[in-house]
């Protein structure tokens, strides 16, 4: 495959194939020089038109420790506030030669009109696109379930069940995990508010409850999201105080699931909201340990379009030693 835009797009074999990658390129950050050549000489290009943290530095990250060139470039502060097309911004990108575009975009199908243009010859990796995907997030998030849950490499995910928690309506998180997460062989329920649940959920392949209790007891990972006010008209937002009280997640709620079962956030995280600081700051919260998948995940991605070629990560010595 020469883009990843979406998590609907990966068979089984292709998920497990960057899961394995990526726990090869983890042992990567175990070694004193954290570095490999494999895509030296190569450029990708981090074209965010929307706010990141994670993703964003992840894999800027990821980039440096294949030994590419990285670009990173914010439509804020660029020629995009004054007016610039995103299609004049690609064809500049191409100019300077990007082996691949990392796009974060507000629009839904920006990635995909990015890789299907022509304005660009390179890779393209959708790094959120709207209320669309979030491809490599579920791509980290099955890995972090896959480390905790079974037991490892050449595994899927079969018979886990997992519970995504908050709004969904708006989540290409959500989105992402759904797909990927019942490729894998994962069973999701989603819970969320009434209104938070988008039109067309009861044909996606997964289960509905609005009993959050109901569904804790019974899962092996809880993925709490974000309340995305930013997406949302004013009018509709939740309180704060009622949407804790039904749908957060707090430390008499955690106690409820199983021992072995694990709390996820993507991040960015409303504490208070829909989780607790006693949950998140949990040893049982991977919140953190997320990010730092997030790195092997984003490596093992950009190893598999741009490097193909090359030696396998296993078999070649990290620059230096
Ligand atoms: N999880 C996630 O996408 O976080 P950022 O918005 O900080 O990249």
């Amino acid at each position: 495959k020469r883009h990843l835009i979406s998590a609907a797009d990966l068979t089984r074999d292709d998920a497990v194939l960057i899961l394995d990658t990526a726990e090869e390129m983890a042992r990567v950050a175990d070694r004193p020089i954290k570095k490999l050549p494999t895509l030296r000489g190569r450029t990708v290009v981090n074209l965010f038109f929307e706010d990141s943290t994670r993703t964003r530095i992840s894999f800027e990250a990821a980039a440096k420790r294949l030994s590419a060139d990285v670009i990173n470039f914010s439509a804020k502060g660029s020629s995009v506030s004054k007016g610039e097309s995103l299609k004049d911004t690609a064809l500049t990108l191409e100019a300077m030669g990007a082996d691949a575009v990392v796009i974060r975009h507000g629009d839904s199908g920006a990635p995909h009109r990015l890789a299907t243009s022509g304005w660009i010859g390179g890779s393209v990796v959708n790094a959120g696109d709207g209320t669309h995907e979030h491809p490599t997030q579920a791509l980290l998030d099955a890995f972090t379930m896959r480390r905790h849950l079974t037991d490892g490499a050449g595994q899927d995910l079969s018979g886990r069940h997992i519970t995504i928690v908050g709004d969904i309506l708006h989540s290409r998180v959500a989105r992402s995990n759904v797909h990927l997460l019942t490729t894998l062989g994962a069973e999701v329920t989603l819970v969320a508010p009434p209104t938070l649940v988008p039109i067309g959920v009861e044909r996606w392949p997964c289960e509905v409850s609005y009993d959050l209790d109901a569904v804790l007891t019974k899962s092996d990972a809880v993925m709490m999201l974000r309340v995305q006010r930013e997406r949302m008209n004013a009018a509709f937002f939740p309180t704060e105080r009622e949407y804790a009280r039904r749908y957060g997640l707090d430390g008499d709620r955690m106690a409820r699931m199983p021992d072995h079962a694990i709390v996820m956030h993507p991040g960015p995280m409303n504490r208070g909201m829909e989780i607790t600081a006693e949950v998140a700051d949990s040893p049982r919260c991977t919140a953190v340990e997320q990010v730092a998948n997030g790195v092997s995940i984003r490596m093992a991605v950009l190893y598999l379009l741009l490097g193909g070629n090359e030696p396998a990560v296993t078999t070649t010595a990290p620059t230096g030693t």
